[in-house]
Formats: C-alpha cells, structure tokens, sequence
C-alpha cells in the first residue's frame, strides 16, 4: 500500500484468498499462531478469543477482522474502548449457511445419520414398511428463530417445500412460545449475546411438540445442551440437527449417543468458495481500516 506501512497478522488456517486481497493492496501478512503485540491489524478466525486483556498487548492495533458473522469471540465493549475497530463477515455466507440448516433439517427428519451407519454396519436385510420411517417436511411448519439474512434464506428454501413459515425476533413475527407450540421444525438463527445465551432451555424445548425437531446453526450457547440431552432421552421432542455446541468442540454427555440427533463440526459456511469469499471481505476490512478508509463490514 502506497505511503503506509503495516503489521498484519493473520491467523494461520486463513484461506491464501485473505493473503492475495492484502497482497493486492500493497500490504505484506504475517501469517502464524494468535498473536496480535507489535501489530496494526488482525485477522483471527471464530475460535479465537479476542479480550480485554488480548487487545491491550497490541496499543497500535486499529482492528480486528474476524473471518466470521458472529463476532461473540471478541470483547466488543473493549475493542470500543480502545479504539480498535471490528469487522465481521456477512452476506457472503448467507446461502451456505441456510443450505445446512436445511440439510440438518432433512436429515434429521428423515434419519439420515442413522440409516448411513445402518447400511454400513451392514444391519439392510431389505425393504420393511417399518424401517426408518421419519417426518414429513413437505407441508410442515417451520418455525425461525431470528428472522435476519440467514433465517429469511431459511424461510426461502422452505417455500420450495411448501412449508408453513412463522418466525419470531425481537422486532417482530410471533411470540417464541406460540412459535415453539406450533412448529414440526424450529431453526435457530440469533447471534449469541447475553440475551439470547440459553433462550432455549427446559421451560421452551417443554413447550415444543413431542414430534417436532431443533435445528441450530447458529451458536451452541443458544441452547441449553444438558435441557436438551433430557429432552431428546425424555421425548419431550423428537430429534436435533445441531452444527454447533454449547462448549465447542465438547459435546455435553450423552447427547452424541442419541441416535434421533443429526451432528456435524460448525460446517454453516464450510463450501470452498463462501470460505473464500469470507477470507477476501476480512481482508478487505482490513485494507479499508489502514487506509483510513469507512470498513465495509465494521461493528464496532
Ligand atoms: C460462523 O459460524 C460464522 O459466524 O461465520
């Protein structure tokens, strides 16, 4: 970059797409472990965790990029303080990000893992009325839980099913209750904040039908994971299709040998090409901040 010079650190496991952007403007990245002193910016991924005492190891540190919409890894409330700006990753993961959410949907509906394990554990003797029968999506009523970019890309794939949409957010839709009693699905798609940690836990996964279904691509915190153990053991609902987890990677106990529950490894915006797109908007952030320039992505 003409006239400036910078430290940028990037968090090693960024895609190269990151390092071209940054490249393009002029600017040279360090790439390796967390770190952040001597720098002016930062690219750092969702499982790093950005706090008050992380930021004051780097006094010149003008922001940090997150590869991520979530940005519940950072301190907000420090980086304001400091100074140092914050900038996330929206948009560019919106499909992939409801194609999962659907995929879990369908796949806890209609057993998916189940039947995978089943074929392979070589238990297909042949064609039963009975075997592994599921739930019907088609016609069904989804129920979303924060009705933002992802929760409406949900809402359109649901459409191509014919399904019944109710949502519920803070502005607006339904009241959560009404939602959790009327919904055969509901997908979950609120940004983890002290409001929304636990906003399902006993009282709402009892409100739910018995046959109904929980699908979190959102944050695992969201969900009370040992409520939810109880209310898959319990049949107070019928199965999950979770991306993420209450204390990511750790699954509370009991909850992986639940064979109604769909898991996966937080895959929401895991395709080749939204990493990428995701890994070049950070660097952008970035490049716009030491240019002096407005973020496009900026939060705090
Ligand atoms: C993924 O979970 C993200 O926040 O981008």
């Amino acid at each position: 970059m003409s006239g400036v010079s910078a430290r940028v650190r990037v968090r090693s496991g960024v895609p190269e797409a990151a390092l071209r952007v940054l490249a393009g403007a002029g600017l040279d990245a360090a790439v390796g472990p967390l770190e952040v002193a001597g720098c002016d910016a930062l690219l750092c991924l969702l499982t790093d965790r950005i706090d008050a005492e992380f930021l004051a190891r780097a006094p010149q540190l003008r922001i940090v990029a997150n590869m991520a919409v979530g940005t519940d890894n950072i301190d907000l409330a420090a980086a304001r303080a400091r100074g140092v700006a914050i900038s996330n990753t929206p948009d560019v993961l919106t499909d992939a990000t409801a194609d999962l959410a659907f995929a879990l949907l369908l796949a806890a509906a209609r057993r998916l893992a189940w039947a995978d394990r089943y074929v392979r554990g070589g238990g297909f003797d042949g064609w039963r009325p009975d075997l592994g029968v599921g739930l019907d999506v088609t016609g069904r009523t989804l129920g979303i839980v924060g009705y933002g970019r992802i929760g409406r890309a949900v809402a359109e794939r649901a459409r191509g099913f014919r399904m019944e949409v109710i949502w519920h957010a803070r502005g607006g839709g339904v009241p959560l209750d009404e939602l959790l009693g009327r919904s055969d699905f509901v997908s979950l798609h609120v940004p983890l904040s002290s409001d929304t940690r636990h906003l399902i836990g006993e009282r709402e996964l009892r409100r739910m039908r018995p046959h109904a279904l929980l699908v979190n691509t959102a944050r695992g915190p969201i969900v009370d994971e040992a409520a939810l153990v109880r209310a898959l053991r319990e049949g107070w609902i019928a199965g999950a299709g979770l991306d993420v987890f209450e204390r990511e990677p750790a699954l509370t106990p009991g909850l992986a040998d639940l064979p109604q529950v769909v898991l996966a490894p937080h895959l929401g915006s895991a395709t080749t090409a939204t990493r990428d797109r995701m890994a070049e908007l950070a660097a952008r952030n970035i490049v716009a901040a030491l240019r002096g320039e407005p973020i496009p992505n900026r939060v705090v």
